[in-house]
């Protein structure tokens, strides 16, 4: 997906989105309006009828990402030009203004539209990056084949905790029920691992913080120094290996969380101020023929 994002067909869209600017520019350099340039001349409603048009035509863009069937397209293709016609709308607003700002609905609206714009322009950059770092972090494995990989190494460990002491199935079976992270959307963009395991102290069993496996690992090397079986420490050795490979295998799996987070927390941010803009675009088009 990155890359072809902006250089879609030969970024036919930059060309569409810089023809757009230049003929707002030369109307607006050639435009002689006999009074400050403003929303109110000819041009500035010209070029106010452009930028609604557009705003409403890039809202659209959620209507059509959810329509699959439709023959209107690729969704590549309209987001590319979603961006490039997004960028060029700035400038169009910004001529239908003439420059000219003040406390009102309009400048609400010319506000809500930037915000709209530079949201966008960091889900660009979401975009570009995570998919790419995504594939170079795990490998080119997806997710689900990682939360496979891990309980293939699961299903191991329970298999050689079964020939040790009660304390070695405690610490596979609590270590496989108490891992925890990405409860919660705010969890997993921190990609905090908040997993624990039951360790035995003594006589006593004790719940430990265990991230990225740490605990059960310090825990199972002490166990195997201790040891006098040859036998028995093999199979120490054999389960460490196993809880390091997991240990391996849960970083891609946080971070693939957290990467879906940092979209869907952007979505909440670019939508919703979508839904504002349109709003106080509506307020600015009605107060200007209420006051007309
Ligand atoms: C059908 C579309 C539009 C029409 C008919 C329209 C009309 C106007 C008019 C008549 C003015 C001059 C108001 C005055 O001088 O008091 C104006 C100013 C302005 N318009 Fe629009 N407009 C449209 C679209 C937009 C859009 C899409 C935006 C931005 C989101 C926008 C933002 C502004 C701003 C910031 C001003 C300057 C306000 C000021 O001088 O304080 N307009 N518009
Ligand atoms: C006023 C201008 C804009 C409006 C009204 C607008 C509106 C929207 C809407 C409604 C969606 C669909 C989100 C969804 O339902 O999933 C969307 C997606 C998106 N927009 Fe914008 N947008 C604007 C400008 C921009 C700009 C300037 C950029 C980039 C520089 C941008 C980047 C994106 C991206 C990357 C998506 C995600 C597409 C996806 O989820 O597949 N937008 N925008």
């Amino acid at each position: 997906m990155h890359e072809s994002i902006l250089a879609f067909r030969k970024r036919r869209y930059l060309w569409l989105a810089l023809l757009v600017s230049v003929v707002s520019i030369a109307a607006y350099w050639i435009d002689d309006p006999q009074e400050p340039a403003n929303g109110g001349t000819v041009l500035g409603y010209a070029l106010g009828t452009a930028g609604a048009l557009l705003i409403v035509w890039l809202a659209w863009f959620g209507v059509r990402k959810r329509r699959y069937a439709s023959t209107m397209g690729t969704v590549q293709g309209w987001l590319s030009a979603h961006v490039y016609l997004g960028l060029a709308l700035v400038l169009v607003v910004l001529l239908h203004t003439g420059f000219q700002f003040g406390y009102n609905v309009h400048t609400a609206a010319f506000a809500l539209m930037m915000l709209v714009v530079v949201s966008g322009l960091f889900g660009v950059y979401v975009y570009l990056k995570y998919p790419q770092r995504l594939s170079e972090n795990r490998g080119g494995v997806n997710r689900s084949e990682l939360i496979d990989q891990i309980e293939d190494v699961d299903t191991r460990s329970r298999r050689i905790a079964r020939q040790l002491p009660a304390e070695f199935q405690e610490l596979v079976s609590s270590g496989i029920s108490r891992l925890q992270f990405g409860n919660s959307m705010w969890a997993r963009l921190r990609a905090r691992d908040l997993s624990q395991v039951l360790l035995k102290r003594g006589n006593d069993y004790a719940v430990v913080a265990n991230p990225g496996q740490e605990a059960a690992l310090d825990w199972l090397a002490d166990q195997q120094s201790r040891c006098r079986d040859p036998a028995v420490a093999a199979l120490i050795g054999e389960l460490s290996g196993l809880l390091r490979n997991k240990r391996r295998l849960l970083k891609p799996l946080i971070e693939d969380f957290r990467m879906q987070a940092m979209l869907e927390i952007w979505l909440f941010v670019h939508v919703p101020l979508t839904a504002g803009l349109l709003v106080a675009l509506l307020s600015h088009i009605l107060a200007v023929f209420v006051y007309w």
